[in-house]
């Protein structure tokens, strides 16, 4: 069978060096695998799960597929597109609710965060979220999904989710995905706080680093990240239980092309000054050009609106597909 890759983001907020990193960088080369087909999508029907301003959640939809082309994903390879635009992924989501169950989404770490001490409260649809993701993921068939590891657990639902349809339908129908966690920074920890990931929602933004941050912005971030009171140690060994060195050299590692060892052995003993110096002019060497892409395609958002209507139209023919073929199996009225 033929790989099909499908991911997406949330348009929140601005995408971060973590969004990147443990997703989008990867999915540039899925692009090239022979008799792949990609999809990758702007999450805006996830971005409701919170509260969003209008005027922002358009401008935001935009920004990401920007930020998808800028980073080198071709509207020739890949379906681009809006998952609101795309009516299956709101019903297949419905027709998915039925096999979901309610215990494993209480155990979804992602709810708990986002609930906080508040889970009475909350909408149900941040409660759903992980079955809206199976219902983007199943309709297309995927065979792959590339994410990063905060989604584990979501594609693992999704599995069981599709397990449970075959098993209730006594068919091999629906497709159980593999996540695709790839390289080495799959988890991109806050330059605030080595124990909590990179996220859009941290409050303090000098705790992440924005696609679009300018150069000035950039290295001011870095230079105030937390380290230690040592200096860089010889190996990645020495470095070990060390939480804060140890993301910066990972996302170091992981913009250079280079190992991890190689960039502690050719810092070795490095106060973090001149560290942080290297690592700024790193982060910026490889982000300046994709910020100075996404600037010029968003000034020309026709242009984006133009390849997002192309991708909708192939996301709605693919996901009409499958989801009428749910619906005949599930036993739903026809003429
Ligand atoms: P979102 O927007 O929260 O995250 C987008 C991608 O970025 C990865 N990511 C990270 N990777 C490494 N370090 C971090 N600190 C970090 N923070 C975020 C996430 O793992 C994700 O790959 N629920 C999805 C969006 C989605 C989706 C889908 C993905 C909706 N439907 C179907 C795949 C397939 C999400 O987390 O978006």
């Amino acid at each position: 069978m033929s790989k099909r890759i499908l991911s997406g983001m949330q348009p929140t907020a601005q995408l971060h060096l973590g969004n990147y990193l443990g997703a989008l960088k990867n999915w540039i080369g899925l692009q090239d695998e022979p008799g792949a087909e990609n999809f990758y999508m702007v999450a805006d029907l996830h971005a409701i799960t919170v509260p969003q301003e209008p005027a922002h959640l358009r401008q935001a939809t935009r920004e990401i597929a920007a930020a998808y082309i800028a980073a080198g994903i071709d509207p020739h390879k890949s379906t681009l597109f809006v998952q609101s635009a795309v009516p299956a992924h709101a019903e297949g989501m419905w027709l998915l609710s039925t096999m979901a169950q309610m215990g494993k989404l209480e155990r979804m770490t992602q709810f708990k965060d986002k609930a906080g001490k508040n889970a009475e409260r909350v909408g149900l649809g941040l409660f759903a979220y992980p079955v809206l993701m199976a219902a983007d993921i199943l309709l297309y068939k995927a065979t792959h999904v590339p994410v990063g590891e905060d989604q584990k657990q979501h594609l693992e639902l999704t599995r069981e989710i599709a397990s449970t349809f075959n098993t209730r339908y006594e068919g091999e129908y629906l497709i159980q995905p593999e996540p695709m966690i790839i390289g080495d920074a799959t988890r991109v920890m806050s330059l605030q706080d080595g124990s909590k990931k990179m996220s859009k929602s941290d409050p303090s933004e000098k705790s992440r680093i924005n696609l679009v941050d300018d150069t000035d912005t950039i290295v001011k971030k870095i230079k105030k990240a937390k380290t230690d009171t040592e200096p860089m140690g010889d190996s990645l060994k020495s470095i070990e239980g060390r939480a804060e060195v140890k993301n910066l050299v990972t996302i170091y590692a992981s913009l250079a092309g280079i190992s991890q060892e190689e960039v502690v052995q050719r810092h070795a003993g490095t106060q973090w000054g001149p560290f942080k110096d290297a690592l700024a002019e790193v982060v910026v060497e490889h982000l300046a050009p994709i910020t100075k892409k996404m600037r010029d395609l968003l000034n020309e958002p026709e242009e984006i609106d133009r390849i997002l209507e192309t991708g909708n139209q192939r996301a709605c023919e693919v996901t009409e597909s499958t989801l009428s073929e749910m619906q005949d199996i599930m036993g739903f009225w026809r003429v």
